[in-house]
């Protein structure tokens, strides 16, 4: 159900660009990154996102998972979360080891950095491809995937020999792939079910016009804050009337630590061009009702000066005459 929405949100939001920024929601993925700065000293972040939210944080001194939701376990036991905790801390400690041990051999440098990615997903509610992709300095090294380790196209001959070592662990690799095309997919489906209430909730957002830094002389950075929506995809723009304005600027859509969104949209335009242009925001919170902001006609304030400023002149010239006047 919760597929279907986000299907369906895709296709009917008219601007394409906001489906090429977030993570597949039907996607469980396990992160690691250690550091390891010198021979003798290493760091190790771990956390575990559902999409892109984060539902498992990691206590790197005790190996605890640390559950942020109340549904972080899906519908595991403790038991079976307990034998997850211990596989992580377990791994955290052999990782980076095998990457020492072999220190000289691959050619590897200090401060060496390496980033884990173990991730399995769903496809029309069906298990899809799980993989683990390895990645050392930033750059893809190797991945894991149906039984078998692969260099990256880009990782050189240093890929290639840890490939070979790796494709020799048949033990651990079919451990692995156990977990990729089950155990991994079973918890994700637990999880979505066990979330869905957080998960498939819609916030509306809350929408409001500024001016950002004067691009240049004459012009005007128009910019529409769109702020605590939830799910992601939202489109907003930039209109005359209803003509779309070319010239629309979206930023990154960025996280609030409630795990609701945030975006900025502008427009640069000539100062007396900016009025009767108006911020459209379109969001599946809204049931079809566009929040709609006019930029106010500059001439507006004048108005606003003459129907409040002007009595309020007259009315103390009128108190002095009559002051006076007693
Ligand atoms: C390893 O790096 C850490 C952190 O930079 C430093 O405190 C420590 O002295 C280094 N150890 C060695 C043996 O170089
Ligand atoms: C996975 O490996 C098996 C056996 O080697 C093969 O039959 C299957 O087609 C492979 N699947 C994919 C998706 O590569
Ligand atoms: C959890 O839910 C999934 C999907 O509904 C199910 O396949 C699985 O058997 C359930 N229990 C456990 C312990 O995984």
């Amino acid at each position: 159900m919760f597929f279907l929405q986000l299907v369906l949100l895709v296709v009917l939001l008219p601007d394409g660009d906001s489906e090429d920024d977030f993570q597949d929601p039907n996607s469980f993925r396990v992160i690691m990154i250690s550091s390891l700065y010198n021979h003798s000293w290493t760091q190790n972040l771990a956390s575990a996102w559902l999409g892109e939210l984060q539902t498992i944080g990691w206590n790197s001194k005790t190996g605890a998972l640390i559950f942020l939701w109340p549904w972080s376990k899906g519908n595991f036991s403790k038991e079976e979360m307990m034998e997850q905790e211990k596989a992580l801390h377990t791994f955290s400690i052999k990782f980076p080891l095998i990457f020492k041990d072999h220190f000289s051999e691959w050619q590897l440098e200090y401060p060496l950095q390496l980033q884990m990615a173990k991730v399995c997903g769903l496809q029309f509610g069906e298990p899809s491809v799980g993989y683990l992709q390895i990645a050392y300095q930033g750059s893809d090294l190797v991945s894991f995937q149906n039984m078998s380790w692969s260099p990256s196209p880009k990782g050189g001959i240093q890929a290639q020999k840890v490939c070979k070592l790796f494709n020799q662990y048949h033990m651990i690799n079919l451990r692995l792939h156990r977990h990729l095309s089950d155990t991994c997919p079973r918890f994700l489906l637990g999880l979505l079910d066990a979330g869905k209430a957080d998960l498939q909730r819609q916030v509306r957002p809350e929408a409001w016009l500024s001016t950002g830094p004067s691009p240049g002389p004459g012009h005007l950075l128009l910019v529409c804050h769109v702020s605590g929506f939830y799910p992601k995809p939202v489109w907003v723009m930039w209109m005359r009337g209803e003509q779309e304005q070319q010239g629309t600027q979206r930023g990154d859509i960025l996280p609030h630590a409630d795990g609701t969104w945030y975006l900025q949209v502008s427009l640069d335009v000539k100062s007396r061009e900016a009025a009767g242009l108006s911020c459209w925001v379109r969001h599946s919170s809204l049931g079809g009702q566009d929040i709609v902001l006019y930029w106010e006609k500059p001439h507006s304030v004048g108005l606003v000066f003459l129907a409040v400023i002007v009595p309020l002149v007259l009315l103390a010239g009128l108190a002095l005459w009559l002051w006076k006047r007693w």
